[in-house]
């Protein structure tokens, strides 16, 4: 499972690019009006930059899928590596089917469920953003609809990728990763905390000692 960072912010973005181990980077509109972007445009450029390799999916706002349409091929001329987000609406299935038909990436975003993925995949979609988070915070189970998006999407050999969004903890990165996920765009604070374990901390620490210790013994005259 490939790991995108979801945020808009640029520090975060530049120190998640540096671990080596993102390979794409999710917006939003929220996520960009709290980092302040007024200017979206020289914002995803800078992120683009950052992570050249990556898609960076950029959300469009209208609610047609004309205005969709337009807004999309705005956004692929920024740079090179954006996917247009698109949200799960009739409206939004009508500009993936337009962006797929002519080779532009697309993140389909806000699936909560099974049925509005595959309605996704028909339409062409390469990402299907299913969110965890806040399926869980109304009490189902996030987790359980990533499993049933991924069987689908594998059982009838889709292409689009199965993309696990709405991630809150590390938890829900292991789990998406057990349930067939394909990516999962995570908040930089929950990448950080991936690394943490407490006995890798006490490994390092008395592997550390002991090369010093054996280091002084050399030293010493037998
Ligand atoms: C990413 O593409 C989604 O917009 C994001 O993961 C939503 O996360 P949230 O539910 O924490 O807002």
């Amino acid at each position: 499972m490939q790991l995108f960072v979801d945020t808009a912010n640029l520090d975060e973005i530049q120190a998640a690019a540096a671990l080596g181990v993102i390979s794409g980077v999710t917006t939003n509109p929220t996520l960009l009006a709290k980092n302040n972007h007024g200017d979206v445009k020289s914002v995803i450029q800078q992120i683009a930059k950052l992570v050249p390799h990556g898609p960076i999916s950029v959300e469009c706002v209208t609610d047609d899928a004309e205005s969709m349409i337009r807004e999309g091929e705005t956004f692929v001329t920024w740079s090179d590596n954006i996917a247009v987000k698109v949200p799960m609406t009739v409206e939004g299935m009508k500009a993936v089917h337009h962006f797929s038909n002519n080779g532009i990436k697309t993140n389909v975003t806000l699936v909560f469920s099974a049925n509005q993925a595959l309605l996704a995949a028909n339409a062409g979609a390469t990402f299907i953003s299913s969110f965890v988070g806040r399926v869980d915070d109304i009490g189902f189970d996030g987790i359980g609809i990533i499993r049933e998006v991924a069987e689908i999407i594998e059982l009838h050999s889709f292409n689009s990728q199965v993309l696990a969004a709405s991630i809150r903890h590390p938890l829900h990165v292991t789990q998406s990763a057990a349930a067939g996920a394909h990516i999962a765009t995570i908040p930089f604070k929950v990448i950080k905390q991936m690394y943490d374990h407490p006995l890798t901390e006490k490994g390092v620490a008395s592997f550390k000692a002991d090369w010093d210790q054996l280091q002084k013994s050399n030293l010493t005259p037998a």
